[in-house]
């Protein structure tokens, strides 16, 4: 690419910006949790604290723009990691998991009763914010998500076992479950930062696509890769009877449909037939053709910026879309 010095500083000045706004999420976060008082507080400030990758916080970031009024846009960031991180605490206890960005969760430290509250108190404290005037478009995008989010989870627990899956079911499912909130970062990022309708819905089909790709990475990771890299069980899905894209694959294609119909169908999910339907996995195309998805999606994702006319953060999103789909963890 053909940069000038201008656009080089512009674009590091531009990056700085992006910094410090999360420097600022992340004091607000611990504003919200660790600086409260309360039990509530205290066991969500230990899923807060824990990290992660704070990708929705940097994409209302980015899809918010410059503007001169930043409270709306960091409101919504905030709120988008509140939103998140209570449904992991659900979902770690839908999922019984016992480890969550590399720490104990709040389900295996104190129970299900706690973890259930804790969500919730997140949950709250995450609408609070955007109940204001100028994040009333945002609040709306991002209750939607909400109820998404559920539903996927729901289908996807409707669906545990079930060899008849599709590979459009499942893309459905993980559209909800988790392209639905990415989705909403996205636009309520850009409409709480003064974007046009058309740029909103723009930057949101950018999230969409961003997020299919991150959930089918997500569950390819969680097929090859292990507890220590991933902070969380590995190998997690399969035993629950979550069928992922690389299991679709086998169940579809010729050599090994019949055996792995078998262990899923008998519910033998457990180490040893995991490694057969890993090894059947790897002697096939199945992880390949997951990989390939997600990188139509990614790129995908790409051409939804194309229809944007001023886009500052065009190169971080293009960047982002990339290292949604390289990342091991
Ligand atoms: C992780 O999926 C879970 C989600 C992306 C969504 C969870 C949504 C809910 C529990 C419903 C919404 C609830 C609230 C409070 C907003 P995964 O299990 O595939 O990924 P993992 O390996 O990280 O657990
Ligand atoms: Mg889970």
């Amino acid at each position: 690419m053909n940069m000038t010095l201008e656009t080089i500083f512009e674009a590091a000045h531009r990056e700085s910006a992006v910094l410090f706004a999360l420097d600022e999420v992340e004091r607000r976060l611990h504003r919200l949790t660790a600086a409260r008082e309360g039990l509530c507080a205290r066991l969500a400030a230990h899923v807060i604290q824990a990290g992660g990758k704070r990708l929705r916080p940097l994409l209302v970031i980015l899809c918010g723009g410059p503007g001169p009024d930043r409270e709306p846009v960091l409101d919504v960031a905030v709120a988008a990691e509140l939103i998140h991180t209570a449904s992991l605490i659900h979902d770690d206890i839908l999922d019984g998991a016992d480890t969550r960005r590399g720490v104990p969760t709040i389900n295996a430290l104190w129970g299900n009763h706690a973890a259930v509250l804790t969500g919730d108190f997140l949950f709250a404290a995450a609408f609070g914010l955007l109940a204001g005037e100028q994040t009333r478009g945002a609040m709306a995008l991002m209750t939607e998500a909400v109820q998404a989010m559920c539903q996927g989870e729901m289908e996807e627990g409707e669906s545990l076992f079930q060899t008849s899956l599709t590979e459009d079911a499942y893309i459905a499912h993980i559209e909800k479950k988790t392209a639905s909130l990415l989705a909403a970062c996205c636009g309520a990022g850009a409409l709480a930062g003064g974007a046009s309708p058309e740029t909103a819905a723009a930057l949101a089909a950018f999230g969409r696509n961003l997020g299919l790709a991150y959930q089918i990475v997500d569950d390819l990771l969680d097929f090859s890769s292990d507890d220590c890299t991933l902070g969380k069980p590995a190998n997690s899905d399969l035993a629950r009877g979550v069928l992922t894209l690389p299991v679709i694959y086998l169940l579809q294609e010729g050599s090994h449909r019949a055996a792995v119909e078998e262990i899923i169908a008998g519910r033998a999910c457990g180490p040893e037939g995991f490694a057969r339907i890993k090894k059947a996995a790897e002697e096939t195309a199945a992880l390949a053709y997951a990989y390939q998805k997600a990188l139509h999606f990614a790129g995908q994702a790409r051409d939804c910026l194309a229809s944007i006319p001023y886009l500052p953060s065009r190169e971080m999103l293009l960047a982002l879309a990339g290292r949604v789909v390289s990342r091991k963890s």
